[in-house]
């Protein structure tokens, strides 16, 4: 489908008209649709870094969803938007293979459990730790990823405690009488079910070497959803059953309940995000003709960085039936900032309506590591976010000011050599 006319029944054109582009839009049904899909699993633990607006984290928590957090500012968003955090609280878990000094602090003193992926992070979290308990994040030694970049297992990456070293995790935490209470295996954005249960016949192994003092298992992240409009749906009855049986099997062994977890990140925000852009040049160059936008990879970083694809839809105000081969490409003044490419930076085209000025083309799937990965590259601003919701449109976040850009920044003379 390349052509649109509304979201969540409002109509493009006009949350163009009242936003301006570019902007984020949410169709906050998708999210709750797909949470509907997993809620049977065991706690769904939203890995906040995807999508990270205070409203959305607090729709989110309505539906009955905890939250991983990977920084202090992803803390204050969990705050902000309702979670219990702190004192013990399950709801806020801190996730990261480092302690900077202000996290550890603010994760010691408010007791937010966390979960480690270095040695490192115990001997630093031992002295200080107020709650005496934490999850390993192992790194089984394999991974899996959308692209090499989102592989989070194995040699290449730097995420979790090497397996190797679990005797030495679990000595660490004895030597500051803290309790191993969760193990963890996050091994990358995009699984298959052969590689997943070779996942948890790993993760059954190691959680039997940390022994009964384990109280929930987590399944880490990285449940796919379909970007290409060819991609298949994930068979999430066989993910659900293959760590179940991992829960049973170690429930039998350890003679007690286990708490189930999964993290997933995109499967919640990815198909409810859209970037809406204008056209706003048409060239040939060559061969090849380019629509530029008024969205770059500021807005939306994900071609430039993976080469990742997003469907495209478009609102044309001729309605052309005329298809066209066309390069989307944005503002900045960077040659990458393409958002038709594959990894590498290889430029494609697009096949979709004939495209003149004015008209109005959505960035679809982007609402999982889109808004959040913007930058104000160039000096552009970030776009508004807006949900959208039963033919009605809420802003929940405001077009930043061009003032605010050099806020920071103090304007100082040096003397001249
Ligand atoms: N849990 C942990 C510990 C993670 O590191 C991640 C993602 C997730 C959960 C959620 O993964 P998801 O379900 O969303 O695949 N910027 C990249 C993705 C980076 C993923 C980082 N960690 C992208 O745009 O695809």
């Amino acid at each position: 489908m390349s052509c649109i006319e509304q979201i969540g029944g409002v109509k493009l054109t006009e949350l163009a008209r009242e936003f301006g582009t570019p902007l984020y839009v949410y169709e906050i049904d998708k999210v709750d649709q797909r949470f509907n899909m997993i809620k049977d699993f065991g706690t769904i633990r939203y890995a906040l870094k995807a999508c990270s607006n205070i409203s959305f984290l607090n729709h989110i928590r309505r539906l009955g969803a905890y939250v991983d957090c990977v920084s202090a500012g992803e803390l204050k968003r969990a705050e902000k938007a309702g979670f219990q955090i702190g004192n013990g609280s399950h709801q806020v878990v801190f996730t990261c293979d480092i302690f900077d000094n202000q996290t550890l602090k603010i994760v010691s003193e408010k007791q937010i459990p966390v979960n480690v992926g270095s040695l490192d992070m115990i001997e630093q979290f031992g002295p200080v730790a107020k709650l005496k308990e934490i999850t390993l994040r192992i790194n089984p030694g394999f991974g899996h990823g959308h692209s090499q970049k989102t592989n989070t297992g194995g040699e290449s990456s730097k995420h979790g405690i090497w397996h190797g070293d679990l005797s030495k995790a679990i000595e660490l935490a004895n030597k500051w009488s803290i309790k191993i209470t969760g193990l963890h295996m996050h091994i990358g954005s995009g699984t298959d079910l052969k590689h997943l249960s070779e996942v948890c016949e790993k993760f059954i192994e190691t959680a039997r070497q940390i022994g009964p003092q384990l109280e929930m298992i987590s399944a880490g992240g990285g449940l796919p959803i379909p970007y290409r409009e060819t991609d298949q749906e994930i068979d999430l009855s066989g993910y659900k059953q293959l760590w179940w049986d991992v829960k049973a099997k170690l429930e039998n062994d350890f003679k007690h309940s286990l708490r189930l977890e999964t993290e997933p990140g995109r499967y919640l925000s990815a198909e409810s995000g859209n970037l809406v852009s204008e056209v706003r040049a048409i060239k040939n160059q060559g061969s090849k003709k380019f629509a530029l936008l008024d969205a770059g990879f500021s807005d939306l970083a994900r071609p430039i960085m993976y080469g990742s694809y997003h469907p495209v839809a478009v609102c044309s105000q001729n309605k052309s039936s005329v298809m066209e081969d066309v390069v989307l490409a944005g503002p900045l003044c960077e040659s990458g900032d393409v958002f038709t490419q594959k990894e590498g930076g290889y430029v494609e085209t697009r096949n979709l309506p004939k495209l003149e000025i004015g008209d109005l083309v959505v960035l679809r799937n982007a609402g999982s590591y889109g808004a959040v990965m913007a930058s104000n590259y160039n000096s552009r601003v970030l776009a508004p976010e807006i949900f959208v919701k039963d033919g009605k449109a809420t802003l929940v976040r405001n077009r930043q000011s061009i003032e605010s850009l050099i806020d920071l920044e103090n304007l100082v003379d040096f003397n001249l050599s």
